[in-house]
């Protein structure tokens, strides 16, 4: 698709991050944009600097409150896209809302575990499925689905497990690189891509906390507490001698600096997804850090999970080591 002026986007997650960038650069060039959330008080805010800028006549920015992990809200959400963009057609649908979490098979509990999975992959599963509908009636049409460097390497460094995310973006991958097939069979004018970004500098890691918490509250409740004494013991550290409240210091800044010491902003990764959706790219890699992770995995895939592949890596990427360590 070479030019999104008067077209129709569908975008989970729109609310902030990647979501929220791609909404407002896909208004620049004169498209309508219909997107859902968990939180309407941060799609209004999309909205609102979408709008800042003189809307073409009849642009149409709609926002709707949709879980993409229950299906029933998703098609629930595909009604209100078809009602309020007057449509029964859609051009591209950007899958993108994702959670971090659910680390730990072993340690962490069953429920976290399935949301991860469940907004990761299950949100990607079930707007595709609900949409397809409307794509197959466009002339022509573009399935973004948002994965992640953890699509090709399941880890966010030695002493830090990640089993659902990883999971679900491996699934995502697979999915859409299936996907090519598919489509070029039964509906040629549809298109796919999988995008891989490494560190972006979004709210990812304070937004999981809130949505696994139910709670907007900053302070870690006991059991993320217990959780992050494991991780730092885990990495070394005598949890000892650190106190509840130098933990809580430490998990904030962690938020901050994933999101302000990140390579890449939000608004150039959704330039570089907008550019790849263009180009027809079925593989969209965003970030240098996305690059050399994966030029360092297919060069030696037995290695990689193995302390000194992530050493290497981290000081080639600039990546941090351990707790530091992002979900990507
Ligand atoms: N930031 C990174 O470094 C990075 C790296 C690789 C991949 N990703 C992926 O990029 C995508 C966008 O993430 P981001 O970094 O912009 O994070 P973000 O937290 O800023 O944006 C994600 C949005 O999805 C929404 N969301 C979460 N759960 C939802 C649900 N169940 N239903 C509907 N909306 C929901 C959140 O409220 C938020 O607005 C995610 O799939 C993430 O996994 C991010």
């Amino acid at each position: 698709m070479k030019d999104f002026a008067g077209k129709i986007a569908v975008i989970t997650g729109g609310g902030t991050g990647m979501g929220r960038e791609l909404a407002r650069q896909l208004v620049a060039e004169g498209c309508n944009v219909a997107m859902c959330d968990v939180s309407a008080e941060n799609m209004a805010e999309t909205k609102r600097l979408c709008e800042v800028e003189k809307l073409p006549q009849g642009l149409r920015i709609t926002t709707h409150i949709a879980d993409v992990s229950i299906e029933d809200q998703v098609l629930r959400f595909r009604d209100q896209v078809a009602e309020q963009q007057q449509t029964d057609k859609i051009h591209l649908l950007f899958n993108n809302a994702g959670i971090g979490g659910g680390g730990s098979m072993v340690s962490n509990p069953r429920e976290q575990w399935d949301k991860t999975f469940g907004v990761c992959w299950g949100g990607v599963y079930y707007n595709t499925r609900a949409f397809l509908p409307m794509l197959m009636k466009a002339t022509e049409g573009h399935i973004v689905n948002t994965s992640s460097v953890n699509g090709f390497w399941a880890s966010i460094g030695p002493g830090v497990p990640h089993t659902a995310y990883s999971a679900a973006k491996f699934a995502v991958k697979g999915f859409t690189e299936a996907l090519i097939t598919d489509l070029r069979l039964s509906a040629p004018h549809i298109k796919c891509s999988v995008v891989m970004p490494g560190h972006i500098g979004t709210s990812i890691v304070s937004n999981t906390r809130k949505i696994h918490t139910g709670s907007e509250s900053g302070d870690l409740s006991p059991q993320e507490l217990a959780a992050a004494r494991q991780r730092l013991a885990a990495l070394g550290m005598d949890v000892s001698k650190i106190s509840d409240a130098e933990i809580q210091k430490m998990s904030a800044e962690r938020a901050q600096k994933f999101r302000d010491e990140a390579p890449m902003t939000a608004a150039a990764a959704a330039k570089v997804i907008l550019d790849g959706v263009k180009a027809e790219r079925w593989r969209i890699l965003v970030g240098d850090d996305a690059h050399l992770l994966d030029k360092w995995v297919r060069n030696d895939p037995e290695k990689a999970y193995e302390l000194d592949f992530f050493q290497g890596f981290a000081q080639e990427s600039g990546w941090a080591l351990g707790s530091q360590a992002p979900q990507r």
